[in-house]
């Protein structure tokens, strides 16, 4: 199995970035980490515990990494994630897994890492890129020795996809979500994420998973409906009976279930609130995992429009001017991502623009199903 870190903000999203590592059955979770972002670092961490506790899996041990970005306060999202970072749900049971606060997150990273084979190991961050930013600076034998790094954030626009993106109501379309320009992990730390596009041996590691993309992947009502019930009882809800006008009988769905609904369902809400996004909201930080599976997950193929796709590498340059603030002209276009094409066989990042989005439905049906019978 493909060894994993993940580096997360839980963040309704994260929750299922979690699950995914945890139990796909290609890959190996070695580690959280913890990073302020959508909550400050001490809601994330505990979010983490309780997350891992629902799951199960109070063997994984949870690292508190940085709580604040390498030069600018912390930008939280509680219109998005609620003042917790993971309201909407009473069925998160209390933390079962001790976070490890008297050991440097750093130094653990790097000793997890390295202890892994050669080019085999995975960094995948779902959060604002303080932490690994931090790691790969510190100490960089971990670069050469891990295989890739999936980070969830960034957003391209100018066509890159022809998912929609955020609108936010009255401003019209929008490249970020955050603000105009600027997705949100990127937005927090901006500094710590042009730290890494610029290490030109990291830049060739990273696979950068936008806004483009995670808006092709929309939790609708129908997938909150199968997350809940799985998917023979979701189609035979669908099917003669229902049609026949009696009530399917669907059974009772388990506590996972349910508590991913529940989690997705506030998580619709608030995206509906908040972006006007009333088709489902988009479940970024997952893919950030699934982009370290085999081809058969993310698909390399271009569609008709992209045709020059297979092997397309970016130079991403991140925008730094700006402040956090609420004026736009303060803020300016700081964290917005900038994409270069890079000429082909030159090194650099890796931007899927797309994704076999039905197989990704499959494969995180399988994750829950293992997490169920475990
Ligand atoms: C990212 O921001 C967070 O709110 C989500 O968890 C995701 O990682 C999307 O912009
Ligand atoms: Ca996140």
């Amino acid at each position: 199995a493909t060894p994993i870190w993940l580096d997360c903000d839980p963040g309704h999203d994260d929750v299922v970035a979690i699950l995914l590592s945890a139990f796909h059955p290609a890959l190996k979770l070695l580690g959280l980490s913890t990073v302020h972002g959508n909550a400050s670092l001490k809601n994330t961490t505990h979010n983490a515990s309780r997350v891992l506790t629902a799951l199960g899996l109070t063997d994984i041990p949870i690292y508190p990494g940085a709580r604040k970005p390498f030069c600018r306060r912390a930008a939280y999202a509680p219109s998005i994630h609620g003042a917790t970072g993971l309201d909407g749900t009473t069925l998160l049971p209390k933390p079962g897994v001790t976070p490890r606060e008297n050991e440097n997150y750093i130094v653990a990273m790097r000793d997890a890492l390295l202890a892994q084979p050669r080019n085999s190991a995975w960094v995948v961050t779902t959060g604002t890129l303080t932490n690994v930013a931090i790691l790969f600076a510190a100490f960089p034998e971990v670069v050469d020795h891990i295989k890739g790094l999936s980070i969830m954030g960034g957003a391209i626009g100018d066509g890159f996809s022809d998912a929609p993106l955020g609108v936010v109501k009255g401003e019209g379309p929008r490249v970020g979500n955050w603000t105009r320009w600027a997705e949100f992990n990127i937005y927090c730390d901006p500094e710590a994420a042009q730290s890494i596009f610029t290490n030109p041996v990291l830049a060739a590691k990273t696979t950068l998973i936008p806004l483009d993309l995670t808006h092709q992947v929309l939790a609708t009502p129908e997938v909150l409906q199968l997350l809940l019930h799985g998917p023979s009882s979701s189609s035979s809800s669908t099917g003669s009976a229902a049609a026949a006008g009696e009530s399917a009988i669907k059974p009772k769905p388990s506590g996972l279930r349910q508590l991913l609904y529940d989690l997705l369902t506030y998580f619709a809400h608030t995206y509906a609130e908040v972006f006007g996004l009333t088709a489902g909201p988009p479940l970024h930080d997952p893919l950030a995992v699934a982009a370290t599976l085999p081809a058969a997950v993310l698909l390399e193929d271009a569609a008709p429009a992209f045709d020059d796709r297979g092997g397309e590498r970016w130079f991403i340059d991140v925008v730094t001017d700006g402040l956090h603030s609420n004026s736009d002209q303060e803020r300016g276009q700081v964290g917005r991502t900038i994409a270069r094409k890079l000429p082909p066989g030159e090194p650099g990042v890796t931007v899927p623009r797309t994704l076999d989005v039905p197989k990704f439905w499959e494969v995180l049906e399988h994750c829950i199903h293992r997490a169920e019978s475990s």
